[in-house]
């Protein structure tokens, strides 16, 4: 593996930095005397071979031949824009925890910023769209700054999928990090400053950010997310994912668990773990691809990989993380259909701190579709996990992601997604017109073949139903009591509250004093506490209630 990385870094130092206003070929022949003793004198002084290999090793946030001083911030001003998921949010802080420790000085006020990154998106072609526009719009306010230019930077899924096509199209892009790079940020930047392009989109089979805390922002309150794991082996035949993010790798348990404890002494009240694939997390890396179609898994589920042996698994994982803070809630994002043991489920049961709230992406309810999107499982299976689900974890809330729209699916198919979600009855939906992606399997083996207003029809169709569902299993929880964390105050109104049941809703409820446990005395509610609401209505978005009295996210921690 060392080797691997040093030969990444070695190439990625070769083919770096692309000068821009130097023609890319030899000037010219008829001075090549000169040119020969020029160039002889710059290998001279420039870096050795042993300035790319050697002294890597060691500490791969080190660079031989850029000089520490030169890499540092000296208090420039970073701006951070943040699209897609809760991994680039994650990515955010990774990234900005590695500029802090150069110098940088973070601002929220894009107009005094030196340095705008743009953290991006490439899952459908309409995110991809956006930072097209946004990308736009600084490049009008990087003409008007000319006496402190502003370097503009790509970061994530949209530098890797685009690579130097970003650099040649936007000009004034000056440099790009691909999701697995942001350790080579600060490098980057510097040779940006010498009006040089550059780019570091170089994958990794081991980069986990592990030994990177991200800084944890107030702004997210009592709420933090954590990286367990990176990058997507799945490959299901619609996403861009595994081609951004790379191969899956875990994170190590031990750092996992130190940065929750030292979240949990910051006060922190509740952790989501983020993976791509978050439950096939597996502390260990043989892992190889299988070239003999699908393994099978439990439950009839299967894959296109050989699945992990050994090491600790998702369920250690959730064990360990459990028995931090009795007073913290766990939860996770996003999981697949197919690791879900039955240890995992009995573990989310009998925790009173693992929420019991789950994440079931279908993507679709025809057999056929999910197929041809190689999801690794049929209808059936998925609705007899989704039943195992509901026998261990009685009150638990689902939540799932569908795709209208893929390629081939007819009006039987949508019609059988349609069934499914009333079937199962999911208290949260997220819903998508296909978007077909370069290099995936779709792209190059299927056609997209549904016209885009079916598409959008349909995806209409799945959101009404959803919304009627969502309606009922939501109205089901009027005049129970729910542990509410508060958030802070409502948007709306500043007379109301707002926080998050266990099944992850959002609760809205007046703001007044509410008794203390055991206490006759009441007290104000803050953001961050534990409040027990009684709830009075619902919407399928969200419930209303009162506070009934302080609380705690009390119970057997086993
Ligand atoms: N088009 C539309 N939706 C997609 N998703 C992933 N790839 C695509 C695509 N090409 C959706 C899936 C996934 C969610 C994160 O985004 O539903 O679960
Ligand atoms: Fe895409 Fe499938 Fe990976 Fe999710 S699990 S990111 S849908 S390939």
């Amino acid at each position: 593996m060392k080797n691997l990385r040093r030969l990444n870094c070695l190439i990625s130092r070769i083919l770096l930095p692309v000068r821009r206003s130097e023609p890319r070929y030899c000037s010219s022949v008829t001075n090549s005397v000169t040119a020969t003793n020029n160039f002889k004198t710059r290998l001279s002084s420039g870096p050795r071979f042993q300035d790319f290999t050697g002294e890597v090793t060691g500490d791969s946030d080190k660079h031989c031949y850029l000089s520490a001083e030169l890499e540092m911030g000296n208090s420039r001003k970073v701006y951070f824009e943040t699209y897609g998921c809760q991994m680039n949010v994650n990515d955010t802080e990774i990234a900005w925890s590695i500029l802090q420790r150069k110098g940088y000085q973070r601002t929220a006020n894009v107009n005094e910023a030196d340095v705008i990154l743009l953290v991006t998106c490439s899952i459908r072609e309409k995110a991809e769209q956006t930072i097209w526009n946004r990308l736009q719009q600084i490049k009008a306010m990087k003409k008007k700054r000319l006496k402190s230019p502003i370097k503009i930077g790509i970061l994530g899924c949209m530098a890797e999928r685009l690579k130097t096509e970003l650099l040649e199209r936007e000009k004034l892009v000056d440099i790009l990090a691909g999701p697995d790079a942001y350790r080579d940020l600060p490098r980057l930047l510097t040779v940006a400053d010498g009006d040089h392009q550059a780019c570091n989109v170089l994958l990794s089979l081991e980069e986990t950010y592990a030994d990177i805390m991200p800084v944890h922002r107030a702004s997210y309150g009592h709420s933090a997310f954590v990286s367990i794991m990176r990058g997507c082996d799945n490959m299901c035949s619609y996403c861009i994912v595994p081609f951004t993010r790379g191969r899956e790798r875990s994170r190590p348990i031990s750092s996992i668990l130190e940065e929750i404890r030292m979240l949990s002494d910051q006060g922190v009240k509740e952790v989501t773990l983020l993976g791509q694939n978050v439950n096939s997390y597996r502390d260990t890396s043989e892992e190889q691809f299988c070239d003999s179609g699908l393994t099978k898994l439990s439950r009839g589920f299967k894959t296109v990989y050989r699945t992990k042996q050994g090491g600790m698994r998702f369920s250690d994982l959730l064990d360990s993380v459990s028995c931090i803070d009795p007073n913290m809630r766990i939860r996770f994002m996003s999981p697949h259909p197919k690791d879900f043991p039955d240890e995992v489920l009995h573990l989310i049961a009998e925790r009173s701190n693992i929420c019991k709230h789950i994440h079931l992406p279908a993507q679709s309810g025809s057999s056929q579709i999910l197929t041809r999107m190689r999801r690794g499982y049929t209808r059936e299976t998925y609705l007899d996990l989704v039943d195992t689900v509901k026998k261990i974890i009685p009150d638990v809330s689902l939540s799932s992601d569908f795709i209208s729209g893929f390629c081939g699916e007819t009006e039987d198919d949508h019609q059988q997604t349609l069934s499914l979600i009333k079937e199962v009855g999911y208290n949260v939906g997220f819903l998508f017109a296909y978007s077909m992606r370069k290099k995936t399997h779709a792209y190059h083996r299927l056609q997209d073949d549904v016209p885009v207003e079916v598409k959008q029809r349909r995806l209409q169709e799945c959101i009404i139903v959803f919304r009627e569902e969502a309606l009922r299993v939501n109205s089901a929880l009027i005049n129970s009591t729910q542990l509410v964390l508060v958030e802070g105050e409502s948007k709306r109104s500043a007379k109301d509250l707002c926080g998050r049941t266990d099944g992850n809703l959002k609760v809205i409820f007046p703001k007044e004093d509410v008794a203390l446990p055991a206490e006759s005395t009441s007290a104000p509610i803050n953001a961050g506490d534990y409040i027990l609401v009684k709830i009075l209505s619902s919407s399928s978005q969200s419930l209303r209630g009162r506070a009934i009295s302080h609380s705690s996210l009390r119970g057997t921690v086993k």
